[in-house]
């Protein structure tokens, strides 16, 4: 296993799934082999990978066992070196068990052993910073945030930041913070230009990922087609390629959060 990393923000609709499944296409264009956890109660992200309804992970937490998501991976339609794990709307009743740390640690404890065989997981996080997000920052090894550049998206950047320390601190001291990735950022904009910038105060220039993910409709519509953005070819090179930069920035930092 190489490693996995939670996709997350407070904010609903910055672009958490279209980021998930652009590194994925990227993974697989660069030959890994991956594993998505959608825990999103809506299932975008197993729905654009194929997959049609829940596989099971909700009675997998419930059972609570060690590896228990053995059983809910499903095949998706991407490609034969993609599996995902998905929750469906049951994600939405799901409350973790136990005390603080062990009900953080829920999801991390039914994926023990799952992924040893992918080369990375990639856990895709319903807007909020409730249980859910918290399980997954407790089973990554890295928390990635995804923004846009608004006024609304800069001013959760705090809680985001709060919430990772917390689980940092309390439950999972090897998470480490991969960065932040701003994504449908407008060709011309002065007003999301100033708002990238004042993000670069909020987290720090160096968090940010470089370049920021371009507003395309052609994200889109690989979305609404169920494909990966690297299907398009050079239709979208573009974005793929800032996938791909992106990709490879995550790998090295897995590979320096395992080792
Ligand atoms: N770079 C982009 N260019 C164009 N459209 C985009 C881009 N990124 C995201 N979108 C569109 O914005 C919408 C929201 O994106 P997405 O579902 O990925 O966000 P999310 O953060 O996962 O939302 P949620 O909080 O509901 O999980 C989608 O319709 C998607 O197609
Ligand atoms: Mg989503």
């Amino acid at each position: 296993m190489m490693a996995r990393v939670a996709i997350l923000n407070q904010k609903g609709g910055v672009g958490k799934t279209t980021v998930t499944l652009g590194l994925v296409s990227a993974a697989l264009s660069a030959g890994r082999s991956a594993l998505v956890v959608d825990l999103d109660p809506q299932a975008s992200a197993a729905w654009a990978l194929g997959v049609d309804g829940p596989s099971g992970l909700v009675e997998a937490l419930k059972g609570g066992g060690s590896g228990a998501a053995s059983n809910s991976i499903v095949p998706s339609s991407w490609d034969p070196a993609l599996q995902v794990i998905s929750g469906g709307l049951g994600m939405q009743q799901w409350l973790p068990e136990g005390g603080p740390k062990t009900s953080a640690r829920a999801l991390g404890k039914v994926l023990k052993g799952v992924d040893d065989d992918h080369d990375v997981t990639f856990i895709d996080c319903p807007a909020g910073l409730g249980p859910i997000t918290v399980n997954a920052l407790a089973a990554a090894d890295v928390a990635l945030v995804v923004t846009e550049s608004s006024a609304f998206a800069n001013n959760t950047m705090a809680a985001v930041a709060d919430v990772i320390d917390d689980v940092w601190d309390q439950v999972n001291p090897d998470l480490d913070l991969g960065g932040v990735i701003v994504n449908r950022q407008p060709a011309i904009s002065s007003e999301a230009q100033s708002r990238f910038d004042e993000l670069g105060k909020i987290v720090g220039k160096r968090s940010i990922w470089k370049p920021a993910i371009p507003q395309r409709v052609i994200v889109a519509e690989a979305l609404g087609a169920r494909r990966p953005i690297h299907s398009y070819g050079a239709r979208s090179a573009d974005v793929s390629n800032v996938f791909d930069a992106h990709y490879r920035k995550l790998e090295r930092t897995l590979q320096k959060a395992r080792s």
